[in-house]
């Protein structure tokens, strides 16, 4: 038996932290062992990549090395062995969100994390490039999401980045989505919680992992 493997995106303010939890629970109560995890993390090298990454200054193909640098330890040690054991894999953020905040936020050429997408996500055994069955893409407006953001804990790096920079981040998880159609469900996220979460439930109902 293979696993599964859905990513959850957006930009920061989105809300999938709470519905990431839940669909864990879900899954769990209906027989699923579970890999809940996030990037970039999820390793011990990852987890302290994920550091230097939301807390220094740096350009941003230095930032796209060290997200795919923790993205590969990320995969060997974590994924791909929980996928093999059949579990079902959560991962908060995956390559979308380099497409997203390093190539329309930051502006890096997305020719580059195209090649580093080829050299990180290739896998012994895995046809084609290791990608999620299901991306489910928590999408709000940026002003929207700046308000959920303003008051709450201290933010990082990227949470502090201007509204400007969420709107470039927005439009590059757009052009993923339509380059991919069949891997995203988009969330309304402007929706209520319970809303949203009815809308998530369709989408992985929908590949049968739920009932
Ligand atoms: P996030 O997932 O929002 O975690 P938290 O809920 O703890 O804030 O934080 C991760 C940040 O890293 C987020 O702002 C997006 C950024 N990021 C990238 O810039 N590139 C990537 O490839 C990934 C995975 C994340």
């Amino acid at each position: 038996m293979s696993g599964f493997f859905v990513s959850f995106e957006g930009i920061d303010g989105a809300g999938k932290s709470t519905h990431i939890e839940r669909l864990a629970q879900a899954l769990r109560e209906q027989g699923h062992a579970v890999t809940l995890t996030r990037e970039p993390g999820g390793t011990p090298l990852a987890e302290s990549l994920r550091a230097l990454v939301l807390a220094e200054r740096m350009d941003a193909l230095t930032e796209a090395l060290l997200v795919f640098a923790a993205r590969r330890d990320h995969l060997q040690n974590v994924i791909e062995p929980a996928l093999a054991r059949g579990d079902a894999v959560l991962c908060d953020r995956y390559t979308d969100a380099s497409y997203a905040y390093q190539g329309g936020g930051r502006g890096l050429d997305l020719g580059v994390l195209g090649a580093l997408e080829q050299w990180v996500q290739a896998m012994p055994g895995v046809a084609g490039l290791r990608q999620p069955d299901l991306t489910l893409w928590f999408d709000l407006p940026p002003e929207l999401a700046a308000q959920r953001l303003a008051g709450a804990r201290a933010p990082d790096k990227f949470e502090a980045e201007p509204v400007a920079f969420f709107r470039r981040v927005a439009e590059g998880y757009a052009r993923r989505a339509s380059q991919d159609a069949a891997r995203f469900a988009r969330l309304d996220a402007a929706q209520s919680r319970e809303v949203v979460w009815e809308q998530l439930l369709r989408a992985v109902r929908s590949k049968g992992w739920l009932t």
